[in-house]
């Protein structure tokens, strides 16, 4: 995602809803993360956040947790984030301005597929890898819609039928049916340009659905941007994480039931010693 994109969209933040932002069964299982933990550790832990999403920092985090967020945009930090002033770091989640072996616990909601694949996503592996205390936690919920939305014709069968309920599960269905290769991942522009050829105009889509318009001309956004989404599943990020190389075990990998859930999988791992 480039830069840019982020700090025009830090002000249309609040329009984006559930399955793009985390729901109560997600933010349930990103629990059971910091559960896991917190079995095997006594003390407060120690938390990071990639991105800045305010569901992650409203979860039930222990008294005495060290909480910060990273994320490339002042913009988003700015606009979004709910945390005190100085919790925020500015800066790359694949060169993290932290010590080695000083966080316990990361969470990130959506953003693992904004690094390309395989190498962007390895260098993020390979940087908990280093930012992780030995047995620490890292959950992440994956946008993961390849093959299980159908092809674009079924999206905007079921979008005529009404049986969209949201923009933000329609851009997710259009995701995982216009995605390619795990190498080429699917443009946004590409999303747009097909919702543009099916509907008419983003004013159009509005008036269709009832859905707010200022919502959907975000849509011009997107149109704009030259980001590229690598939307891996979750057996392929617990394979990449794997392995003496990698260095994490999966514990645990939850589909909530909610519609596109399984879409949706939280996957937790833990970084070995
Ligand atoms: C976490 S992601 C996905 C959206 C997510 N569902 C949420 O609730 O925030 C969005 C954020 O990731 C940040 N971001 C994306 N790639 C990044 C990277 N490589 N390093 C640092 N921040 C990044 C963007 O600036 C943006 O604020």
């Amino acid at each position: 995602m480039t830069s840019q994109h982020w700090s025009r969209m830090a002000r249309l933040w609040q329009l984006v809803g559930p399955p793009l932002r985390p729901a109560a069964q997600d933010r349930a299982a990103y629990h059971g993360a910091l559960g896991q933990w917190r079995r095997e550790h006594a003390r407060p832990p120690r938390a990071l956040i990639l991105g800045v999403t305010p569901e992650l920092h409203a979860l039930d985090w222990p008294a005495g947790t060290s909480l910060l967020a990273l994320d490339a945009s002042p913009q988003m930090i700015e606009a979004v984030w709910p945390g005190p002033a100085g919790t925020a770091l500015r800066g790359s989640w694949t060169a993290m301005p932290l010590a080695a072996a000083s966080r316990d616990i990361v969470l990130c909601d959506g953003g693992f597929g904004m690094l390309s694949y395989p190498h962007g996503q390895a260098a993020l592996l390979r940087e908990l890898r280093r930012v992780l205390a030995p047995g620490g936690i890292f959950a992440a919920r994956l946008f993961a819609p390849k093959g299980r939305t159908g092809n674009a014709d079924e999206v905007f069968a079921r979008l005529a039928a009404g049986d969209i309920a949201s923009l933000d599960a329609l851009k997710l269905q259009l995701w995982g049916a216009l995605h390619g290769s795990p190498e080429q991942g699917v443009q946004p522009q590409c999303v747009v340009a097909h919702i543009l050829a099916a509907v008419g105009g983003f004013d159009r889509l509005a008036a269709d659905h009832g859905w707010s318009l200022e919502h959907t001309r975000s849509l011009e956004l997107h149109r704009a941007s030259q980001a590229t989404y690598f939307l891996t599943d979750a057996a392929e990020m617990v394979r990449m994480a794997g392995g003496a190389q990698g260095g994490f075990e999966c514990l645990d990998i939850v589909e909530p039931d909610y519609e596109l859930g399984a879409c949706c999988p939280i996957v937790t791992l833990r970084c070995g010693g």
